[in-house]
């Protein structure tokens, strides 16, 4: 079902009335009163659209201070919505100067937001509600931005689609010709994205796919990018836009898009001229050059630097700038991990001060796990910016419940040992240990028209968790999961007749939580553990094909290249005896990776090919270590659906039912995985499957035909 916002759902908003006073008294444990509230009513709709900002009839509050512009209006109206402290308090709103303050950054305490920006007083203002919503203390906090951009990359095409979209087609563009009227409806639902984006932090949106059309650029293209930019300026959003290197050519006619030309030269001026004379305060360009296909300087003998200083040179007058991405890989590689590296380490410090060089958490591709990107802290002299995928392309899409901050938390913590042990890839781009000109981190977003915006409710939290990591890079992702589940999963949403705060604490938050922060190595131990990536039947992504080799298909696409199985092990040398990309990594990590005895177990495919026999730290051989964690991911799974029965008294009707399906599903499609997997690697280590482990129920030849394409 889609339903855009303005097609707002009445009953939720009378029943929401209804428990107006329940967050209130459920934050200070009035147990009698919280029981026969619910016991009152007990059927409310819910379609998720509202995300984690249901509405909540608020307790009296005055604002005080600043209140002169739009921005600062806004944030006194939030604040009034929402506020659930003592009732009849004052707020003073003070934008001030103040050292400690970075920044969007504000000081608040439960009658006091102070920020230098107007921004920051709104953000203060979600983090007063948020606090008091989820029960955390208000004392004197000051809360920076570990990054100064936080930036949702779309993937939507001008046709309306979203590439690795689950969730509908796009909310921005509609096909059709994109000069198509923006309605109304387009505008509300602008609005509430927006909202949604600001409640957590993001500030800017890259409108359109990194694949990118020439036409977007095109006037038309601008037009609407501009009625766009409108509807989120009011929420400190800005807009920016993907181009395609070849843009000169292919829409402005020139001969060729050479970045030393100085007709293209004087094209980006112009274009980029144009486009702020449209949206002012745009942010600037997103680029995917010389990757899978798309065009790039390298097709003119020039180098990325070239590329990206040419538009960096063409934004500059303007305050933009071009975010120029890693993911570059070739067929004539090796090693596919090795080349992102290969190609921008020799251009560091060759990139002007508003270009930051994008970099996805892996040197592959988003994988269920992967090893950080040595790119993290390698590049000293230029700035950087990570790329996590929100959208589950490899990891179950809209159809599993994988909650992602673990494998952010993940990444942002490892440690790249460059400038000294705790030289953490968070540290090495948000500024602490090389001088950035801008600090910035994106990520692949997972929204569209479906009425829950993200295709299912659990999708949601990974849009939160983002938000929330991209404001504070230090977050822990229990931290982040409960706070999402008390503010998506309230209790004026649920049904039973018994809630009282205790049991939804430990029969609904704790148990939720845990199933959360559990799904990411689900994920992993089903479909690619100990290491293994990129094993996929196709360009679909989502189900098992480490048999998928179509005849002429590049190999560095086909499932074989990754997994190196033969008789004799598994798994993919990455060692000095193979490509070497372990000399990537800074020592000690270097030699840790190195060595087959000390390279961590959950990256041992990855690094090494092993032999079957290997004996695993567990004292379990490698191939019954392999089948077991298949065999734990599909018993985790089965454990997701028992928990989520378990707390269906406390959950609204619809997203009990929907994600009750949804991980009906979830574990069929992770048996899958493991049988898939487990009979084709055992054609070659031609050993039993261990007795612990469930016998396979489905047959490899089977499976093998199967495509599990997306429904
Ligand atoms: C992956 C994904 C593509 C995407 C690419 C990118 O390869 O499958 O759809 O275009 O990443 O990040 O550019």
């Amino acid at each position: 079902m889609n339903l855009t916002s303005n097609q707002s759902n009445n009953t939720l908003n009378i029943m929401n009335t209804i428990f107006r006073d329940f967050i209130h008294v459920f934050s200070t444990c009035s147990l009698v009163l919280v029981v026969s509230l619910i016991g009152t009513q007990n059927l409310l709709a819910n379609n998720g659209n509202d995300l984690w900002l249901s509405n909540h009839l608020s307790k009296q509050v005055t604002v005080i201070g600043s209140l002169k512009t739009p921005m600062l209006q806004l944030a006194a109206k939030e604040l009034k919505n929402g506020w659930q402290g003592r009732d009849g308090a004052t707020v003073l709103f003070t934008i001030k100067k103040d050292k400690s303050i970075k920044l969007d950054g504000f000081r608040l305490d439960s009658n006091r937001i102070q920020s230098n920006s107007e921004l920051g007083i709104l953000y203060g203002v979600y983090d007063l509600l948020r606090r008091q919503q989820t029960s955390q203390p208000i004392g004197s906090i000051v809360s920076n931005p570990s990054y100064e951009l936080r930036i949702l990359n779309h993937w939507d095409n001008s046709d309306g689609s979203v590439e690795r979209g689950y969730a509908g087609r796009s909310i921005f563009w509609r096909g059709g010709g994109t000069q198509l009227s923006v309605t109304e409806g387009d505008r509300l639902l602008w609005q509430k994205y927006a909202r949604a984006n600001a409640s957590i932090g993001i500030n800017g949106s890259v409108l359109n796919n990194v694949n990118a059309n020439p036409q977007a650029l095109s006037i038309e293209f601008l037009q609407r990018t501009c009625a766009i930019a409108k509807e989120l300026r009011p929420y400190g959003i800005k807009v920016y836009l993907s181009i395609n290197f070849s843009s000169p050519a292919e829409l402005g006619k020139l001969k060729s898009s050479d970045p030393l030309n100085p007709e293209v030269i004087n094209w980006w001026k112009s274009k980029v001229k144009e486009v702020y004379q449209l949206i002012p305060d745009f942010g600037g360009f997103l680029v995917k050059a010389n990757s899978e296909g798309l065009p790039g300087p390298q097709d003119f003998g020039r180098t990325h630097a070239d590329g990206a200083n040419m538009l960096a040179d063409a934004l500059k007058p303007y305050g933009g700038i071009v975010m120029w991405r890693a993911f570059v890989y070739s067929p004539s590689d090796k090693d596919r991990a090795k080349q992102a590296y290969n190609e921008f380490v020799p251009l560091d410090g060759m990139f002007r001060d508003n270009v930051i060089i994008q970099v996805k958490n892996g040197p592959i591709d988003f994988q269920p796990r992967e090893p950080f990107s040595p790119l993290f802290g390698a590049l000293k002299k230029t700035s950087i910016m990570p790329e996590f995928q929100i959208t589950q392309e490899y990891l179950g899409h809209s159809l599993q419940l994988v909650f992602l901050a673990p494998l952010w938390e993940e990444c942002l913590q490892s440690d790249t040992h460059q400038e000294g042990d705790g030289s953490t890839v968070a540290k090495c781009t948000d500024g602490s240990l090389f001088s950035q000109k801008h600090t910035a981190i994106a990520g692949v977003a997972n929204i569209g028209l479906d009425a829950d915006w993200c295709g299912n409710a659990f999708a949601q939290s990974n849009w939160y968790a983002f938000g929330r990591l991209a404001w504070d890079n230090n977050l822990k992702s229990e931290q982040i999961a409960l706070e999402w589940l008390q503010q998506t999963f309230t209790p004026d949403q649920a049904i039973t007749k018994k809630i009282t705060p205790k049991n939804w604490q430990d029969a609904f938050l704790t148990p939720v939580c845990q199933m959360m922060l559990q799904s990411r190595e689900t994920a992993v131990n089903y479909s690619m553990p100990l290491g293994l990536h990129h094993i996929f039947a196709g360009n679909h992504h989502y189900g098992p094909g480490p048999w998928y080799a179509p005849r002429g298909l590049r190999k560095d696409w086909t499932p074989p290249y990754y997994h190196q199985a033969d008789s004799l092990g598994i798994g993919f040398d990455r060692t000095s005896k193979g490509s070497n990309a372990v000399s990537q990594y800074h020592e000690p990590l270097n030699a840790m990776f190195e060595n087959v005895e000390s390279c961590p177990e959950n990256l041992l495919l990855w690094f090494h090919h092993v032999p079957w026999t290997y004996r695993m730290k567990s004292g379990n051989s490698l191939w019954d270590e392999l089948c077991t964690k298949y065999n734990s991911g599909v018993n985790s799974v089965r454990g997701f659906q028992k928990t989520w029965d378990q707390v269906q008294p406390y959950v609204d009707k619809d997203r009990f039912l929907d994600i009750q399906h949804m991980l009906r599903r979830h574990t069929r499609d992770a048996q899958i995985w493991k049988d898939g997997c487990i009979l084709y690697f055992q054609q070659f280590s031609n050993m039993p499957i261990p007795l612990e482990v469930e016998r396979p129920i489905y047959d490899l030849d089977v499976l093998m035909k199967m495509e599990m394409l997306y429904p």
